[in-house]
């Protein structure tokens, strides 16, 4: 069997990418990164200083004491948990923001390549099959209708126990396509190499068993 397998997930906002890579890491028994947190957390901690979306030294140096970890399925900025703080609507239109800086996505490909360096592991986001693990042994690009990934976001905000609206969901969900397929620094696309796999109508099972058997075939 072969030792390492690395597994990039790209695709837009909520095609599902980090159930079902999460999901994949528990069946096949490895590690699972979801770099969207990572530019979440930079959101979080760019916001909470009331930094402007900007290059600048200042970022620089923020970017240089910043720590960024995975524990037990908690994202760990700077030594504390943050995995809830990370998902509210504002820091999503902050992380979109902030990805869109070169600065920002120097320092957390670095990290990323770090975490894809030693062991097996899955990762989602939206520059992993192209700029973060170009040798990934098995590349997709994840993606279902907006008003599909609206409706499922809307259903998790409910389930949470957040006041949430389609229309709005469906707006920010559309305004972010734009922005990360729009920006100057690897906007989101799929790679030449990356298999589509569309989930407008498939179940999560269906897309997590997909991707194992093909793990399984990979690694034999
Ligand atoms: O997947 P997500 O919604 O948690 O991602 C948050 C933001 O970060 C999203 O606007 C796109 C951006 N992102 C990125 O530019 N590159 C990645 N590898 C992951 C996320």
């Amino acid at each position: 069997m072969r030792e390492k397998i690395r597994i990039a997930i790209d695709g837009p906002s909520g095609a599902g990418k980090s159930t079902i890579a999460k999901a994949v890491a528990r069946e096949l028994g490895i590690d699972y990164v979801d770099t969207g947190a990572m530019y979440r957390a930079i959101g979080l901690k760019m916001t909470s200083r009331g930094m402007a979306m900007e290059e600048s030294e200042a970022l620089q140096k923020m970017l240089d004491e910043t720590d960024i970890d995975f524990r037990s399925g908690d994202v760990i900025l700077d030594g504390q948990v943050v995995s809830d703080r990370i998902r509210t609507p504002e820091i999503s239109m902050a992380a979109s923001a902030c990805s869109a800086l070169a600065m920002v996505r120097r320092k957390l490909v670095e990290l990323q390549q770090k975490m894809g360096r030693e062991k097996s592991i899955i990762m989602d986001g939206r520059d992993i099959c192209e700029v973060v693990l170009p040798d990934a042994e098995l590349k997709y690009y994840l993606t279902a209708s907006a008003e599909e990934r609206a409706r499922r976001r809307t259903a998790e905000l409910i389930a949470k126990g957040e006041k949430v609206n389609f229309d709005q969901v469906l707006a920010d969900i559309e305004m972010r396509d734009y922005n990360d397929s729009h920006r100057a620094v690897t906007p989101l696309r799929k790679a030449a190499d990356a298999e589509e796999i569309d989930s407008t109508s498939m179940t999560i099972d269906e897309v997590v068993g997909y991707i194992c058997s093909r793990a399984r075939a990979a690694r034999a």
